[in-house]
């Protein structure tokens, strides 16, 4: 249910179950073990999971054997366990974790791609952003030794890996915690000499830690991508402090200027947050006019969400709903039209694109990402997926390209 951590932790569960002798199935009244891996970060999620919750009452019911297991982010806090203790006893078994870390990595995992990989290099996150419940459920920030995550990642270059995704909440701070001194940027610069491995990408950074030697990173390491993604969250510095960013406005800009100048081509990628408790109208046009002055190639954008036992939450100066979902749709408004026009730049360019996967509805059709993370569509067949191919850029819309492969 949640982010690519969560995701990366159903991984490891799925390889450790099939260690003890399950199967996947794919349909869901098939199964004998349900497990559902849960994220907090937004009252959707956490109500999708009681939506499954509440489904399962159903199978349960029919299918006496089966076992319904909850693990995730959302076990870690007590409200949520409370809740599903008092209305799901469907639930047989709840994973919580004393010290939330994420699962032990030296774990195996079954990987959804062989291709591309996510690689853990660091758990939780000391920032306390006052929305966000993340240091609540995954606990103080700790980075893993960089000889282990290395030989993880040349052990899985080995195996087939192309693309690695280095994952943390905050992965600029990387090594803080360590002996040695070992910065992200150093850990970058090793990665770039293991063979097999051709692209490099993270996930997230924070502003306020992101450093002049990762900015060069982007120039003087070939195989890291040309996409950075760095949440905003708002364009306000009022806004931003009362967020606890620990950055304003203007330190994000002045950043931002210093990643194009020297990569005029980076793709920009962020979170934007509307609706946070006390955001007025003029606040909300900061975030509009950063959102153009920055021209973000993508951006995941968010409705603030109550968190309980968060120091927003008990803010009597909330947004109503119908102001939040107005901020919304004209912050798409403004997005939408920046990110077709910086898709459309790339019409008649020749890309490298790593294809992911085929068409379910049309197995000559393909898609994969170029190093902008550009989603590209285009005719291939079953033999490309995990290669990467040349592809010439024919179309665009706001989401994605649609491409060729020149003969
Ligand atoms: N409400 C809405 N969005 C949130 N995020 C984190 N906490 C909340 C919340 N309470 C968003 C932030 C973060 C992303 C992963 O989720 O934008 O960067
Ligand atoms: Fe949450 Fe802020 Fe930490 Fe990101 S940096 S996980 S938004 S507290």
């Amino acid at each position: 249910h949640g982010c690519q951590m969560n995701e990366h932790d159903s991984e490891k569960i799925t390889w450790l179950l099939e260690k003890m002798g399950y199967s996947f199935v794919n349909e869901i009244d098939e199964a004998d073990f349900i497990i559902l891996n849960t994220c907090s970060v937004r009252h959707s999620a956490e109500d999708k999971v009681y939506g499954q919750l509440g489904n399962l009452k159903n199978l349960k019911s029919k299918k006496k054997n089966i076992k319904i297991a909850v693990c995730g982010c959302m076990m870690q806090r007590d409200e949520s366990r409370n809740y599903v203790i008092e209305k799901f006893p469907n639930v047989d078994t709840m994973d919580i974790e004393e010290n939330a870390l994420s699962i032990d990595d030296k774990l195996g995992a079954n990987r959804l791609y062989n291709f591309k990989s996510y690689v853990n290099i660091m758990y939780g996150c000391n920032n306390f952003c006052s929305y966000c419940i993340v240091p609540y459920t995954r606990g103080r920030e700790t980075s893993r030794r960089p000889g282990e995550i290395i030989r993880e990642i040349e052990d899985l270059a080995k195996h087939g890996t192309k693309e690695v995704t280095l994952l943390g909440q905050n992965v600029n701070s990387y090594g803080k915690t360590l002996d040695e001194k070992f910065s992200f940027a150093n850990l970058l610069e090793e990665i770039n000499d293991i063979k097999g491995i051709e692209r490099i990408r993270f996930m997230t950074s924070h502003p306020k830690d992101i450093s002049d030697e990762l900015i060069y990173s982007f120039k003087n390491l070939d195989k890291l991508c040309n996409f950075l993604h760095l949440p905003v969250q708002a364009g306000s510095s009022r806004v931003l402090k009362m967020m606890n960013r620990k950055y304003t406005r203007e330190d994000y800009l002045r950043k931002i200027d210093k990643v194009k100048s020297l990569n005029p081509n980076i793709a920009l990628s962020t979170d934007i947050m509307v609706g946070f408790p006390g955001e007025s109208e003029e606040d909300f046009l900061d975030t509009l006019d950063l959102v153009k002055k920055v021209e973000y190639d993508t951006a995941f954008t968010f409705i603030y969400s109550v968190r309980e036992n968060t120091p927003a939450a008990n803010r009597t100066d909330q947004v109503p709903d119908k102001v939040k979902h107005d901020r919304f749709e004209r912050l798409l408004d403004v997005l939408y039209p920046i990110q077709e026009r910086k898709n459309k730049a790339f019409i008649g360019k020749d890309v490298d694109v790593l294809v992911e996967d085929i068409s379910k509805k049309n197995e000559s059709k393909v898609s994969g990402r170029t190093d902008e993370f550009k989603l590209v569509n285009f005719k291939g067949d079953k033999n490309d997926v995990g290669n990467i191919v040349k592809v010439r850029i024919k179309d665009a819309n706001s989401f994605s390209l649609v491409g060729e492969i020149e003969s």
